[in-house]
């Protein structure tokens, strides 16, 4: 028996990001939970969703650029302060330790395992967000948190977030092989004709 809890938006957990871009020419970040993938495939874009008014939302019109930032599980502190006040009214320019990509002018944060820079490309009016759509320039990974080349998310301890307990986790183990898993289906086997 299932219940129907009403349209609760339940995609949660969501990865917990920091979002950066510069207002009046100084860095600001905000946490951000409500990111998107929207073309996977080049040009990729990504998407960051703002409630209206955001004081970073300024800061992504004037510079045409921003930043993603996943921060890892020791820095829940910092992501949630960022989440917590405003650089309308706080300058939060120091909370990181801030270094440039490729843009120059979006800031990326030298203590997140991993930093996307973003090309602002178009931004979506919705009732009560503005939905920024970047297109992704580059990803700036930490050195120990690579593994061939790749994010090695084991290494890189994503921070999580959960809306209805309202509680930052961290990964599990690792369950499954994507894209091998299925094979081990009842249906993929009986149409390969395995017994
Ligand atoms: C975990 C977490 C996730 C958040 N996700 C979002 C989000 O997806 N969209 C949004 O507009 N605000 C989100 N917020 C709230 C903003 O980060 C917060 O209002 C911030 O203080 C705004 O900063 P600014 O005014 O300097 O831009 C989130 C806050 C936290 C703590």
């Amino acid at each position: 028996m299932h219940r129907d809890i009403g349209a609760v938006c339940a995609l949660y957990p969501m990865p917990t990001t920091i979002v950066g871009a510069l207002v009046d020419g100084r860095p600001n970040f905000l946490a951000i939970a409500h990111v998107g993938i929207l073309n996977n495939a080049p040009p990729q874009y990504l998407t960051v969703s703002l409630k209206k008014f955001r004081h970073t939302a300024k800061g992504i019109r004037q510079s045409g650029s921003f930043s993603i930032g996943l921060p890892g599980v020791s820095m829940a502190v910092a992501a949630d302060y960022v989440g917590i006040v405003s650089g309308r009214s706080v300058d939060k320019s120091g909370v990181f330790d801030v270094f440039y990509g490729r843009l120059g002018n979006a800031p990326l944060i030298r203590e997140c395992p991993v930093n996307m820079e973003l090309r602002l490309h178009d931004v979506m009016d919705l009732p009560a967000h503005e939905v920024f759509v970047g297109e992704l320039v580059a990803s700036h990974v930490a050195e120990g948190c690579l593994h061939d080349g790749k994010v090695d998310l084991e290494k890189a301890r994503p921070l999580l977030f959960d809306y209805s307990s309202g509680w930052y986790f961290s990964l599990g183990e690792p369950v499954a092989p994507c894209w091998r898993a299925g094979r081990d289906h009842p249906a993929y086997l009986a149409a390969k004709g395995v017994k």
